[in-house]
C-alpha cells in the first residue's frame, strides 16, 4: 500500500533490491581480495547501508558518520557540518562511502577532501540514487550508482522530508501540498 502523502512511487521495493544486489556484486568483484572500510552517511544512507553490506562479500569494517548539509527544506544550504565523526582511523584504508543520494555533490566533495586529508589509501563512492542534473560539484563522480533519477525531491528507503518518511520501503515523490 502506498502512503497517503505520496503522489507517485518512483522506484519500487523490488527495483531497489535488484539495484542493491547488482551494486554489491560489482563492488565485490572490483575490490578482489582487498579489505575495505564501508562508511555510511547518516541518517539518509542507514537503510541502504544495512542492505548493501550484506550483498558485498569482502572483509570489511563498517562505520558511520553524520553530516548535515540541509536545513529542514528541500534545498541544500551549501554548508556541510560534521555532527558525528568516524570512530575508525582511515589512514591507509580502502574506503567505500555509502550515500543515499547525490544531489549537488557538496556533501561528498567535503567528505572526499576530508578522507584525502586523513590519508585513506583509496576512496570510492556508492550511492543508491543520483540526480546528475543537479550537480554543482562536477568533479564528484560516484563509482557505483544504483538508479539515476530526474530532478525531483524524493523520500523513502532512508530519505526524508523534515525527518519523516524514511521508513517507506520504496522511493516516492510527495504530493505538492505536503512540502508547499
Ligand atoms: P548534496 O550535498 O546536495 O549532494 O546533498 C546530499 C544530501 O542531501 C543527501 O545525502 C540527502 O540527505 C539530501 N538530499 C538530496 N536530495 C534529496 C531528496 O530528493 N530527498 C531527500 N534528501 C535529499
Ligand atoms: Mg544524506
Amino acid at each position: 500500500m502506498t502512503h497517503k502523502d505520496i503522489e507517485k512511487v518512483l522506484v519500487t521495493r523490488e527495483e531497489i533490491a535488484a539495484a542493491v544486489k547488482k551494486l554489491g556484486q560489482e563492488i565485490t568483484a572490483d575490490y578482489g581480495d582487498k579489505e575495505i572500510v564501508v562508511i555510511g552517511i547518516l541518517r539518509g544512507a542507514a537503510v541502504f547501508m544495512t542492505d548493501i553490506i550484506r550483498e558485498i562479500d569482502l572483509y570489511m569494517d563498517i562505520d558511520f558518520m553524520s553530516v548535515s548539509s540541509y536545513g529542514d527544506g528541500t534545498e541544500s544550504t551549501g554548508q556541510v557540518k560534521i555532527i558525528k565523526d568516524l570512530d575508525t582511523n582511515v589512514r591507509g584504508k580502502h574506503i567505500l562511502i555509502v550515500e543515499d543520494i547525490i544531489d549537488t555533490g557538496r556533501t561528498l566533495k567535503h567528505l572526499v577532501e576530508l578522507f584525502e586529508y586523513r590519508q585513506a589509501a583509496s576512496i570510492k563512492i556508492a550511492t543508491l540514487l543520483d540526480k546528475p542534473e543537479r550537480r554543482i560539484m562536477k568533479d564528484i563522480m560516484p563509482n557505483y550508482v544504483g538508479i539515476e533519477i530526474p530532478n525531483e525531491f524524493v523520500v523513502g528507503y532512508g530519505l526524508d522530508f523534515q525527518q519523516k518518511y524514511r521508513n517507506l520501503p520504496y522511493i516516492g515523490v510527495l504530493k505538492p501540498e505536503i512540502y508547499q
